[in-house]
């Protein structure tokens, strides 16, 4: 009697410890790790601890991706092994603390290479399925995605094809206006939000997951630095695009992919913009990421392009570019909008680019510290080695050793936050309260840092084998791919 009593009790037990390991097994898989505004609406968070955004931009990683063929031996073509340098770039940027990667999640048109929305509504299942392999590799170097859904500019399709499409279907006994501008045409507005649905409903070949339930993609950009006719143009469309996209996915953070010049909402700050030709493009900094489906604002930097090579028509030293883009950043972070100010992209060309670049990552990691808007930055841009330097902004890693070594500092910061040699030291209990922090536990579980930082410094010759090597890297694998389909 006591002994079936007692074996009841037991069989009882197990049972309800096998449901409650089910139970918490279900949950376990249930869970998933979005990056969210934290609640002081200052910055990220990522499971309740601080997300600071250390970002690289590399645009073309889709395109390349998709190029998945070997490289013969006497490849020249910068345009086969794909896949092998989208592991490159990504093995680089793991390695040098990066936990962001900007990127396109477009291109539009026949006439593009290896283009994602072929014609309207028509896909190429070859190129969509490069973009799920890159946000699953992405996943296994631990670097989230921020994904841009169309360009303001003519590369990779855009705006510009958008609108020859609409026009190529218009009819002009509809009643309809002949589409002028991309921001303002039903027809275009109605074929991006087609695509915003089809992509984020996407459900990833390798991951088994929707895009908007993929918790390694960080978030969405609308456009890449729209440029409209007018601000009330570009204004309502932000609204109406942001409104459709929290429609479908309320799980991602969402921003306008804007350069940020200041408008007429706040005045006093126009003056922070690079010249008086940015006040005919229909941006307006606040007023547009005032906008409530916007959950973070975004600002772009760019001193060469800006002043040395025409827009505005003069010249600028690296001192002349630190100090405005000092500037600039202080307003943006000073700008009465109460959202985390990302920037989004910033590249500096030649000589001086080590010195700005750590100016730029100090003046914004300091807001951030200091418990300002700054949330982080985003270099333009990472390039593998075979990549050509397109715009003269590439960075190579590790070939550029003091960039690499900067970039590699601001990882080591960012992750740690111990900062202590960055600002001028931290007391030693703000050190030891550091160091026991969840963000410590996860900085030296990376397998980055265990590899890499913790040791020593790495020589260049371990650099460059560990991403070859490392089987949880991926290498260069063609037949991944195929094992990994369904
Ligand atoms: C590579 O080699 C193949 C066969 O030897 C040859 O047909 C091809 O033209 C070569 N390609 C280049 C780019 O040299
Ligand atoms: C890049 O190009 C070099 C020389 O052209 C070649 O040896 C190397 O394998 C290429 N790397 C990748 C990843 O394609
Ligand atoms: C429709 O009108 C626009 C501008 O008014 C013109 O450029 C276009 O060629 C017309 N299309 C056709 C098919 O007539
Ligand atoms: C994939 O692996 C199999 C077996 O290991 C091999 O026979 C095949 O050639 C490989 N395919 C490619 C494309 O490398």
């Amino acid at each position: 009697m006591m002994r079936a009593r007692s074996r009841r009790r037991r069989h009882a037990l197990l049972a309800a410890s096998v449901a409650l390991l089910a139970l918490a097994s279900f949950a376990r898989a249930e869970r998933r790790h979005f990056v969210r505004i934290a609640e002081d609406g200052t910055s990220f968070a990522l499971d309740d601890t601080d997300f600071y955004v250390h970002g690289f931009n590399q645009v073309q990683l889709m395109s390349h991706a998709a190029d998945d063929a070997p490289a013969p031996q006497n490849a020249s073509s910068s345009h086969q092994n794909g896949r092998a340098k989208v592991l490159e770039v990504l093995g680089d940027a793991e390695m040098h603390g990066f936990n962001v990667l900007r990127t396109w999640a477009f291109n539009d048109g026949i006439g593009m290479w290896n283009a994602l929305q072929v014609y309207p509504g028509i896909y190429d299942e070859k190129v969509f399925r490069a973009l799920d392999w890159l946000l699953w590799q992405c996943r296994r170097h631990k670097i989230r995605v921020l994904l841009a859904l169309a360009n303001s500019w003519s590369e990779y399709g855009g705006a510009e094809q958008y609108l020859e499409w609409a026009r190529s279907r218009h009819d002009n006994s509809s009643g309809e206006p002949y589409p002028t501008s991309f921001y303002s045409s039903l027809a275009c507005r109605e074929m991006y939000k087609r695509f915003v649905r089809k992509l984020l409903t996407r459900r990833n070949v390798y991951t088994g997951v929707e895009y908007r339930e993929d918790d390694y993609i960080f978030g969405f950009d609308l456009i890449n630095e729209p440029r409209a006719h007018t601000a009330g143009e570009l204004h309502s469309w932000t609204r109406e695009m942001a409104d459709f996209f929290k429609s479908i996915d309320g799980n991602h953070l969402l921003t306008s992919g804007s350069e940020g010049f200041f408008g007429p909402s706040t005045p006093d700050l126009k003056k922070f913009n690079p010249g008086d030709w940015t006040s005919t493009h229909g941006n307006d900094f606040y007023r547009n990421h005032a906008i409530s489906s916007l959950d973070f604002a975004v600002f772009h930097v760019y001193p060469d392009t800006w002043f040395n090579e025409g827009e505005g028509g003069e010249t600028c030293d690296t001192d002349c570019a630190i100090a405005f883009t000092q500037d600039n950043i202080r307003a943006h972070l000073t700008s009465p909008l109460p959202k985390p100010v990302v920037l989004e992209e910033v590249g500096k060309k030649g000589e001086g680019r080590d010195r700005y670049l750590e100016e730029v990552f100090r003046a914004m990691h300091d807001s951030h510290i200091d418990g300002g808007y700054g949330a982080g930055t985003i270099v333009w841009q990472l390039s593998p080695s075979n990549f050509s330097d397109v715009d003269s902004f590439s960075i190579y890693l590790p070939e550029h050793q003091s960039t690499s070594s900067l970039m590699r500092e601001v990882g080591v910061r960012v992750a740690s936050r111990i900062a202590s040699a960055y600002h001028g030291g931290l007391s030693l209990a703000g050190w030891v309260s550091h160091i026991t922090n969840a963000k410590i536990r996860r900085f030296f579980g990376n397998r980055f840092w265990r590899k890499h930082i913790l040791p020593a410094k790495p020589a260049a010759a371990e650099v460059s084998s560990f991403a070859a090597s490392d089987p949880s890297a991926g290498g260069p694998k063609v037949n991944d791919t195929s094992a990994a389909l369904p």
